[in-house]
């Protein structure tokens, strides 16, 4: 297979999710450009649109029209998310902050997922839930006046490090929050940071003091670094040619799968970085390449935590072995993924175990076939048809409907990087 041509990927899912909800907090009308439209960020404007914020169709260039910071209106439904735990987890952060009560849920994977690590926390502040189902959804909570908190995360999850970062900023109290190991994305601190609102970060602790203000905003969302991992994947798998990923977020703390992909073996270059509202923005330029096995540690899992399907993939390719270590957070994404990664890439003719809270995976040189179950997951079926694109593949994913979630139009454009190169 050759790939060629240059591709733009959709809006980064958790900027827009974030400029979504910030914009809910600022008097007046606020802008923004290339925000993803897929079924998680659809899920955040439906919600805001039940809490009183006027939220266009999300295209281009989407409007939000919002009373202010403390003024979202007590809804009359229940809030579907979706799919979505980063709407449902820092939606609840938003929520501790304003003295209405409102009962969240979500599709079946999303009602298991748990809850309490943002909860827990958020109760300490003062906001108090309704846990029907044990740890899950739905859930009701009723805001009100916070108190400051200091918090050691048990997880590095910058869901669960946004929500209190929000509960903060809606309950203008302080807020200081450490994770255990690794540092998880930082998008929320930046945006704050641009409010005027100080994040400091000290031996390991960050801190958010009221003091900005949220006023209206125009924001350009790059795409999204772990939309772009899936092409970069099949221009590594390729033969022949070279795939530029136009305008990609490259914070450092998303892009840990470019890391490792380096010392795999691949050939990535990052090209004419520039910075939006304190977001760095590049090309990525990717030629094919042969891959090695590499080991992964835990410190590195939250700024790849979302690549591991993919770089799993990929690892099944490598020569030699690679481990992920102590990705137990994984169990808890939007399917079990350390199970279902293993059992996939075994159904496909890999060699892969969990091990404890390991992933080990073996590279082999046959060409994968066999069918892949989702489980509604995204990544998953996006992260093996990348796989079902080497020669001689034949892989057949269960759901290809549910890359809709954060990646529309994904097929046509995995196939697009294929034709357009074809000579
Ligand atoms: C996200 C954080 C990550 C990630 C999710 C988006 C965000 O979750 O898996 O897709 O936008 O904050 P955790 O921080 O809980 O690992």
């Amino acid at each position: 297979m050759r790939v060629g041509g240059s591709v733009r990927v959709p809006g980064d899912k958790s900027i827009t999710h974030r400029a979504l909800l910030f914009a809910a907090l600022a008097r007046g009308t606020s802008y923004i450009g290339g925000a993803l439209t897929s079924l998680d960020a659809r899920s955040t404007a439906r919600v805001l649109r039940q809490l009183g914020v006027e939220v266009s169709p999300l295209r281009e260039g989407t409007v939000v029209k919002a009373r202010g910071r403390g003024r979202l209106r007590a809804p009359d439904a229940v809030l579907d998310c979706g799919n979505s735990g980063t709407t449902t987890r820092l939606l609840l952060g938003l929520l501790s902050g304003h003295s209405f009560r409102a009962t969240l849920t979500g599709d079946g994977s999303l009602r298991r997922r748990p809850m309490q690590r943002v909860t827990v926390p958020l109760s300490r502040m003062g906001a108090h839930f309704e846990e029907r189902d044990g740890d899950g959804l739905p859930l009701t909570i009723r805001g009100g006046r916070l108190i400051p908190l200091r918090y050691e995360m048990p997880v590095s999850s910058a869901q669960i490090k946004s929500a209190l970062l929000l509960a903060g900023l809606a309950g203008e109290v302080e807020v200081q929050v450490r994770e255990p190991h690794g540092r998880s994305r930082d998008h929320t601190e930046r945006i704050l940071r641009a409010f005027g609102y100080p994040v400091v970060e000290e031996a390991g602790w960050i801190g958010f003091r009221p003091g900005g203000s949220i006023e209206p905003f125009e924001l350009q969302v790059p795409g999204d670094p772990s939309s772009a991992a899936f092409l970069a994947g099949a221009a590594i798998l390729a033969d022949e040619g070279e795939l530029r990923i136009a305008r990609v977020g490259v914070n450092p703390t998303r892009i840990g799968f470019l890391r490792v992909l380096d010392r795999m073996g691949a050939a990535i270059l990052i090209d004419e970085t520039c910075e939006h509202v304190g977001e760095p923005v590049a090309d990525l330029l990717v030629r094919p390449a042969a891959l090695r096995g590499t080991e992964v540690g835990a410190g590195e899992i939250p700024a790849l935590i979302d690549e591991i399907p993919l770089l799993a993939a990929l690892a099944s390719r490598a020569r030699g072995s690679t481990v992920f270590r102590e990705v137990g957070e994984l169990r808890v994404k939007e399917s079990d993924r350390l199970s279902l990664i293993a059992e996939n890439l075994r159904a496909v003719g890999g060699r892969a175990e969990v091990s404890g809270d390991d992933l080990l995976v073996e590279g082999v040189a046959t060409p994968p076939a066999g069918r892949v179950r989702s489980a509604g997951d995204h990544r998953m079926a996006m992260a093996f048809a990348v796989l079902g694109t080497v020669d001689g593949a034949r892989i057949r994913v269960d759901d290809m409907a549910c890359a809709d979630v954060s990646f529309p139009r994904f097929r046509d454009t995995l196939r697009g990087i294929r034709t357009k190169g074809a000579r």
